[in-house]
């Protein structure tokens, strides 16, 4: 990042902070936190980033539908991490089998990070011909062998490797053909010991960039003009608008501090010189 994107970037935040009275975290879930943008309904946090409250327990939802338990979350590293589903009771299959597994619906910011070490319990032989660890020597024998909840797929192929960004990052799949049960580490070290293991899957929430193009001068509640880099840091009456489903919201709320005028909006770009916008 350029000095001046950083600064920018510097006196944008505590603006956006200040008029966006929407950028507020949800209540606590049970005695968990739930920290922005994630939302336990569409009155907080960021509607994008939506997470259930169920019973006092906060889940993530997966594209099949299945619900995870999320363990901790990092807002500001914009990561959480959810825990692997349980294997059912004397059998290798992982509870989330019916919807293959764990699936991110990819219109959502989320993504399975590189910090996983997966393990594929009762693997068809197809999976031999994988660059997959599947020797008597991968992580996933000591973990069928000492882990009760995984005795069931005791003497069945199984292997592990490391999700890095080589893969897809939006799925970790268990299927007929494949393999049936799954389990998950985070930032499993070589030699750790079974007791030290953190079991989960990491998530991060992707952060939206815009281009400078967002960064307008508003009057009177009414975007006017786009502003160079160096106005921006001289203007006082800036606001920029998030192109995301709640740009409407945001505008009438906050950004726009004259109602029923228009609210700047903003172009989402591939292109161009980007910061990340302060979520
Ligand atoms: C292992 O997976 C196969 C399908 O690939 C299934 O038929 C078998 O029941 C599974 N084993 C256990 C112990 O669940
Ligand atoms: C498989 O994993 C084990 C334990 O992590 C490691 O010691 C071994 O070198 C790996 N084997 C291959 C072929 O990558
Ligand atoms: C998330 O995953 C998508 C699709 O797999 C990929 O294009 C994108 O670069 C990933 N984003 C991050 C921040 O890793």
């Amino acid at each position: 990042m350029t000095t001046l994107l950083r600064m920018l970037l510097m006196f944008l935040v505590p603006i956006l902070l200040s008029h966006v009275s929407a950028y507020t975290a949800c209540p606590k879930c049970g005695s968990t936190e739930v920290p922005y943008p994630l939302s336990t309904d569409g009155s907080c946090g960021n509607s994008l980033y939506r997470v259930y409250c169920n019973n006092g327990v906060l889940e993530f939802l997966s594209g099949g539908g299945f619900y995870y338990k999320i363990l901790s979350i990092n807002p500001s590293a914009y990561k959480f991490v959810i825990s692997p589903p349980p294997i059912k009771k004397d059998t290798c299959y992982s509870s989330d089998f019916a919807s293959e597994g764990l699936k991110l619906d990819e219109s959502l910011p989320f993504n399975v990070s590189t910090h996983n070490t997966v393990m594929l319990l009762n693997c068809t032989n197809n999976l031999l011909r994988s660059p997959l660890n599947c020797t008597s020597s991968s992580f996933c024998r000591l973990y069928e062998e000492k882990v009760e909840e995984a005795s069931g797929c005791r003497n069945t192929l199984c292997c592990h490797y490391l999700k890095d960004s080589a893969m897809t990052s939006h799925m970790i799949r268990v299927r007929d053909g494949g393999c049936s049960a799954y389990t998950s580490v985070v930032d499993l070290k070589l030699g750790a010991p079974l007791e030290s293991w953190n079991y989960g899957i990491e998530l991060h929430f992707r952060v939206l960039l815009y281009t400078l193009q967002t960064v307008r001068k508003v009057d009177n509640g009414v975007a006017s003009e786009k502003l160079t880099p160096e106005r921006v840091e001289n203007s006082k009456e800036l606001c920029t608008a998030p192109a995301t489903p709640e740009n409407t919201l945001i505008a009438e709320d906050a950004v726009s501090p004259r109602k029923g005028e228009a609210a700047p909006l903003a172009t989402p770009s591939a292109k161009g010189e980007r910061f990340s916008f302060a979520l």
